[in-house]
């Protein structure tokens, strides 16, 4: 393993100071701190950059609850910011654009049964066809859990696939469709040719964005995970995964890690020695990343001011307080205090109980 001074700086400072990025996507499994994480990243990004735009993608949406605020489809100021503005998109297909015919539906549903994705793949690249005309000056994106992350970065295959098997369709069935949609009376620009069209313009722009994409001057890939067995498992896929695609990223943010100090209870010790046996793993197998821990805190991050609070760790790495200093007894006896008042509290209510019954 390499010395410690060896190692990449700890922090995600290499990302505020990389000028160039214009999409960064923060990912990894469900509940280890992605909305956090991308929060925090476009508050942090904020500081630096003229505009940025967060945008969560996971259909549990959360970037309301972190910023305690309700965000819809379009871009909205996030309250307290002058730059900053967030979205929730709905990745499930929105169909209302298209018309309801009985053979354009079944046309399509046959499509989506022959490409599974392919709706998914066209709401995206409408989504990023709208925001690459309003000109944020970074986009950072809160995905949804890792499967569902990757699948979206494969959606220039997907339609691809999604235009051959249109074609094809198109071929053995001759102009039936078009004799259908002409008997519903239903107009040419929404015939086949219309939704050919269009699948044709979301493959430019889908193959516009991939490039951009797995260009590192402009995109990067923020793995969040926390110190545990299927969390670098996962991340390890994750970051394979996303050589495949040719997508950068050499950042980790582990997170909820449990540091030595003030920790009293013996299950809490045993949790932090099995973090440790991780955390090394980590430190081994991408020691030419920049790896950020992050403490585990006893409340949620929640609103602007605790997403502010807990910034500081991304930019500054956190340091346990030293054993057997002054402020490390500090921190003991103050932890023990409140154990003691907790007790007594709870005892209290214990003995008004009793004498109530
Ligand atoms: N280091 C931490 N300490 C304590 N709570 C945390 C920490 N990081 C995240 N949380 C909380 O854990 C919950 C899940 O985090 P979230 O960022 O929503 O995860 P994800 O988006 O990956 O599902 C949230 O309530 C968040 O406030
Ligand atoms: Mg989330």
């Amino acid at each position: 393993m390499a010395a410690e001074d060896e190692l990449p700086e700890g922090t995600v400072q290499n990302i505020l100071d990389q000028e160039t990025l214009k999409w960064v996507f923060v990912g990894g499994k469900g509940g280890v701190g992605k909305t956090t994480c991308s929060s925090i990243l476009s508050i942090l990004l904020s500081t630096v950059r003229s505009s940025v735009l967060i945008i969560s993608t996971d259909p549990a949406h959360n970037l309301s609850d972190a910023f305690k605020q309700r965000f819809t489809k379009t871009p909205t100021l996030v309250n307290g910011f002058t730059n900053l503005y967030a979205m929730e998109v709905d990745p499930n297909v929105e169909h209302d654009d298209l018309p309801n015919v009985e053979g354009m539906d079944s046309f399509l549903s046959e499509l989506a049964n022959a490409i599974p994705g392919i709706d998914e793949a066209m709401s995206f690249a409408e989504m990023l066809k709208l925001v690459q005309t309003m000109d944020y000056s970074v986009i950072v994106f809160d995905t949804a859990p890792t499967g569902h992350t990757l699948r979206l970065l494969q959606f220039p295959s997907t339609l691809e696939k999604g235009l051959q098997k249109m074609m094809s369709l198109k071929n053995k069935f001759g102009g039936l469709l078009s004799q259908m949609t002409r008997l519903f009376g239903v107009d040419d620009e929404f015939g086949e040719d219309a939704i050919l069209g269009r699948l044709e313009g979301m493959k430019d722009v889908i193959e516009q964005v991939n490039k951009q994409f797995k260009d590192p001057d402009l995109t990067t890939f923020v793995c969040v995970c926390i110190p545990e067995f299927l969390s670098l498992y996962e991340t390890e896929r994750l970051v394979q995964e996303l050589s495949k695609f040719e997508i950068d990223t050499h950042n980790i943010i582990i997170n909820q890690v449990l540091f030595d100090e003030a920790i009293e209870s013996k299950l809490l010790k045993a949790r932090m020695r099995m973090q440790q046996k991780y955390l090394d793993q980590f430190y081994e197998l991408y020691d030419d990343f920049h790896i950020t821990k992050l403490p585990l805190l006893p409340e949620e991050v929640c609103g602007v001011e605790a997403l502010r609070e807990f910034s500081r760790h991304f930019i500054t790495p956190y340091k346990a307080i030293e054993k057997g200093t002054v402020e490390e007894l500090e921190t003991r006896i103050c932890a023990l205090r409140t154990q003691l008042t907790e007790a007594e509290e709870e005892l209290e209510r214990l003995r008004k109980g009793k004498q109530k019954a």
